[in-house]
C-alpha cells in the first residue's frame, strides 16, 4: 500500500527570541504560516529495511535525513511487526532555506506510517514524536497558521487571516541554523516583544498591518553576515511588497502583498536575478493538503 501526498513550506511571520535554556535551545514565541510551495512525497509500505530516495544531490537519503528518521521513530516505539517503508522526496522547497521544508516532509511521513501501519495514535501522541525529531516539525501536524511557544513545539491555533501572497526569495546558499543561533545576542533580543501586535493584525485580516510589524530577532545576525539579505529585502519593498523578512534563520528572504497582481507584478520583475523564486498563497487549513484519511485521527 502506499500514499502520496505533498507538503508544504513555512514562513514565520515573527519571531522573537526571549533566551537560552539550560538544554541548549532557545526560548521563543513564533507566528508560524504555511504557503503553497510544496515537496511531493510518496511513502510506500515495503518489506525490508527503511529506505528514502530524494532527487536532491545535497540532502542525505540514510538516517540523517529527517524522514527516515521519521519512519524509524516509529519502527522503535511502537508495538508490532512492520515490514519495511520506502519514501520518495521530489524536492521543491530549497534545502537550509528557513522553510522547513524537511519537517514539513518528516511531518508527513508520521501522518502517512500511522495510517499505513495501522498505528492508531492520537495527534497529541504523534506530535510528541514530532517534538522528539525537531522543532518546527509539531507544527506541521498541526497548520497550517498557529503560534508556537517553548522550542517551537507548543502550539496554539490561530484563526487564519484571508490568504494572501507572498513571494519567496532564496538567494541560493543555504544557512546554518545552529551557527545563527550561536551568533545571537541575548542581551539585544530579550526587550520588545511584538507577536501579540502582530497576531491581531493577522486575526484581522489587516495584511497591510502585518506587513508592517514583521520581526524576526534572527534577521540582523544573518543580514551582518549576509548582506545580500537586506539588499532582497529593499527590491521586495521597491516592488510594493506590504512588508519582507528573513524566514526562520534564513536564508529565504519572504515579501507579503494584499493585492494578487502587485505580486505578480513583482514577481515577473524579480524574474531576472539570480535567485529562486516562488509567488505562493497562504494556506488555510490542513485539509486543503493531506488526503483526508491521514488527518483523521483522535486529538
Ligand atoms: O530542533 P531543530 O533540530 O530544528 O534545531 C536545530 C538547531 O537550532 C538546534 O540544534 C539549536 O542550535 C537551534 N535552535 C535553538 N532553539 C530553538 C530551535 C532551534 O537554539 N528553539
Amino acid at each position: 500500500m502506499s500514499l502520496k501526498f505533498k507538503t508544504p513550506a513555512k514562513i514565520n511571520l515573527g519571531l522573537h527570541i526571549s533566551g537560552k535554556r539550560q538544554d541548549g535551545f532557545h526560548e521563543l514565541e513564533t507566528l508560524f504560516q504555511m504557503v503553497d510551495l510544496f515537496d511531493e512525497v510518496e511513502v510506500e509500505s515495503t518489506p525490508g529495511d527503511i529506505r528514502v530516495f530524494c532527487d536532491h544531490p545535497e540532502i542525505p537519503d540514510g538516517p540523517e535525513n529527517l524522514a527516515y528518521r521519521s519512519a524509524k521513530i516509529l519502527k522503535d516505539h511502537c508495538p508490532g511487526d512492520y515490514s519495511g517503508v520506502t519514501i520518495k522526496i521530489k524536492k521543491r522547497i530549497p534545502a537550509g532555506g528557513g522553510l522547513g521544508g524537511g519537517s514539513g516532509n518528516a511531518a508527513g511521513v508520521l501522518l502517512a506510517l500511522n495510517l499505513l501501519w495501522n498505528l492508531k495514535l492520537s495527534r497529541t501522541q504523534l506530535m510528541d514524536f514530532a517534538s522528539q525529531l525537531g522543532s518546527d516539525i509539531p507544527f506541521f501536524l498541526f497548520g497550517a497558521c498557529a503560534l508556537g511557544r517553548g522550542r517551537g513545539e507548543r502550539l496554539s491555533h490561530l484563526q487564519p487571516s484571508k490568504k494572501f501572497n507572498v513571494i519567496l526569495i532564496n538567494p541560493r546558499f543555504p544557512i546554518s541554523t545552529p551557527w545563527v543561533y550561536s551568533q545571537l545576542n541575548l542581551k539585544l533580543t530579550k526587550g520588545e516583544n511584538n507577536i501579540s501586535i502582530l497576531q491581531k493584525f493577522f486575526s484581522q485580516s489587516d495584511i497591510s498591518n502585518v506587513g508592517a510589524h514583521l520581526t524576526n530577532d534572527l534577521e540582523p545576525v544573518v543580514i551582518k553576515r549576509f548582506p545580500e539579505i537586506q539588499h532582497i529585502k529593499n527590491r521586495l519593498s521597491a516592488l510594493g511588497s506590504r512588508g519582507s523578512l528573513l524566514s526562520g534563520s534564513g536564508s529565504t528572504v519572504f515579501g507579503i502583498f494584499d493585492d494578487p497582481q502587485m505580486a505578480e507584478a513583482a514577481y515577473e520583475k524579480l524574474r531576472d536575478e539570480k535567485w529562486d523564486l516562488f509567488n505562493t498563497q497562504t494556506v488555510g487549513s490542513l485539509t486543503e493538503l493531506y488526503p483526508k484519511e491521514m488527518i483523521d485521527f483522535p486529538e
